[in-house]
């Protein structure tokens, strides 16, 4: 089944937002299969945006993720990936329909409250660097109907 890396950065922790964003993931359907609240160090970050490193806003991307806790999760449900994208809204809150993460709670490209992985590869590549202890097996005894 696949699965998706999900994290609600430090302004989305501050701003009391945690329990909104999951609840809207549980009530689409999808499967919470890990989660974790934690503070990362700068190289930590560096590598979860070792792609976007020659980008001209890399430093605030970095200092902005380290700047306070965030909350790391896994969801697990068909077509996770692209659903998380749509839930979340346009990378730019200038840009998010209402009805979003991003289009309700954000304003700033740079505080846009949370992260998903923007394809299967990538969401795996960001499990593992997350969840490099594995995560636990839960859902075989949830009923077929459940994402
Ligand atoms: S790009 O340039 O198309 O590769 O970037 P994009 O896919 O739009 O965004 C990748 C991540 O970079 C963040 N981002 C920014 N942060 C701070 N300032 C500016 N100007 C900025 N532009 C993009 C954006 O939120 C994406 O972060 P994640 O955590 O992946 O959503």
């Amino acid at each position: 089944m696949e699965q998706t890396f999900i994290m609600i950065k430090p302004d989305g922790v501050q701003r009391g937002l945690v329990g909104e964003i999951i609840g809207r993931f549980e009530k689409k359907g999808f499967t919470l299969k890990g989660l974790k609240f934690v503070t990362v160090d700068r190289a930590f970050a560096e590598k979860h945006y070792a792609d976007l490193s020659a980008k001209p806003f890399f430093n605030a991307l970095v200092e902005y993720i380290v700047s306070g806790p965030v909350v790391a999760m896994v969801w697990e449900g068909k077509n996770v990936v692209a659903i998380g994208r749509k839930i979340i809204g346009a990378t730019n809150p200038a840009e998010s329909a209402p009805g979003t993460i991003r289009g309700d709670y954000a304003i700033d490209i740079g505080r846009n409250v949370i992260h998903g992985s923007d394809a299967v590869e990538s969401g795996r590549k960001e499990i593992a660097l997350w969840f490099p202890e594995g995560i636990a097996e839960w859902r075989s005894s949830l009923h077929s109907w459940i994402y």
